[in-house]
């Protein structure tokens, strides 16, 4: 195959990509995107300040722009993110407690009305854990509405559109050893056990220096997989773009028969949000990295 979306088809898997609503503008990007990708999720413009700038006010603009361009092009969507403690509009920063714990729900139900039976996947809690050896939840607003804010989310989500599969979606959990990890698969384990509707666990996989790729991420996924949730890669970079390391991230994708597919964090290197690491598959000429080529090998 001679795109990493058709090369991804081939088992039944997406290759997809992060798209930026005010970049479709430049044709080489619109170009790239339209080409190699079959999977598309809104950089920034389905988070919450977006969607609710103002409580109880919805606009969907920026978001059904990406939305409407990737239905265009064939590509299904990967919906980002519905209950996060980032990128929060001011009012909702400002509120705690029950007026928080209704304004996600009237979120969640809002967001997802809008898109009823379009969206693949949606990402309904995001980076819900703390970094670091505790094993603990973050602290956040939501945090402190009580420990059952996400599975009211993931509840909430499940009735507003029964046809999307319901993520947790993180970062740092890539490596079966750490406590974030095993904190994110006690939680999994938890609501697959009492029935709270979750279907799929999403893995960022921004690897850096700080937080590098590890071959047990395979062990990882198939470790979740086994719990009777899908699996994906969900924000993929890293750091340099060494060929080899993009390609391990495949083949444990391939790996795993639960992983839906991989979906990378940006097109080119300058489209990055952190373009100083050059991690993503394209310059910014829109010329192909190594890494791609090694991309489209494994797939
Ligand atoms: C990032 C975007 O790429 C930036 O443009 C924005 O300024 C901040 O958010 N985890 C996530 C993504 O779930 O939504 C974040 O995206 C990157 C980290």
């Amino acid at each position: 195959e001679s795109t990493l979306g058709a090369a991804a088809a081939q088992s039944g898997r997406y290759f997809g990509v992060a798209i930026a609503g005010n970049r479709l503008s430049d044709s080489t990007y619109a170009t790239i995107a339209a080409r190699e990708f079959n999977s598309v999720t809104a950089e920034n413009e389905m988070k919450i300040d977006a969607t609710q700038p103002q409580r109880g006010q919805f606009n969907f603009t920026a978001a059904d722009r990406v939305y409407n361009w990737a239905v265009q092009n064939g590509k299904e969507v990967r919906g980002h993110t519905l209950a996060w403690h980032s990128q929060q509009p001011g009012w909702m920063q400002n509120l705690s407690g029950g007026a928080l714990r209704q304004a996600m729900i009237d979120h969640i139900n809002g967001v997802m009305a809008h898109y009823k039976g379009k969206i693949a996947q949606w990402d309904v809690v995001n980076e819900a854990f703390a970094d670091g050896s505790s094993g603990a939840r973050r602290d956040s607003n939501l945090q402190r509405t009580g420990n059952d804010w996400i599975e009211v989310a993931f509840r909430t989500a499940r009735a507003a559109d029964p046809s999307a599969k319901l993520c947790y979606n993180d970062y740092n959990v890539e490596n079966w050893t750490w406590a974030k990890t095993q904190a994110m698969y006690n939680m999994v384990r938890d609501f697959k056990q009492r029935g709270v509707p979750i279907d799929c666990v999403g893995f960022q996989s921004h690897f850096n220096s700080g937080s590098p790729y590890n071959s047990n991420f395979r062990t990882t996924l198939q470790n979740f997989a086994a719990l009777g949730v899908d699996v994906a890669v969900t924000e993929l970079d890293i750091q340099g773009a060494p060929a080899s390391t993009y390609a391990n991230v495949v083949n444990d994708c391939l790996a795993v028969s639960r992983c839906l597919g991989v979906t990378v964090w940006g097109v080119r290197d300058s489209d990055s949000w952190r373009s100083e690491q050059t991690p993503l598959l394209f310059n910014n000429d829109g010329s192909k990295k190594p890494a791609y080529t090694a991309v489209l090998n494994a797939l």
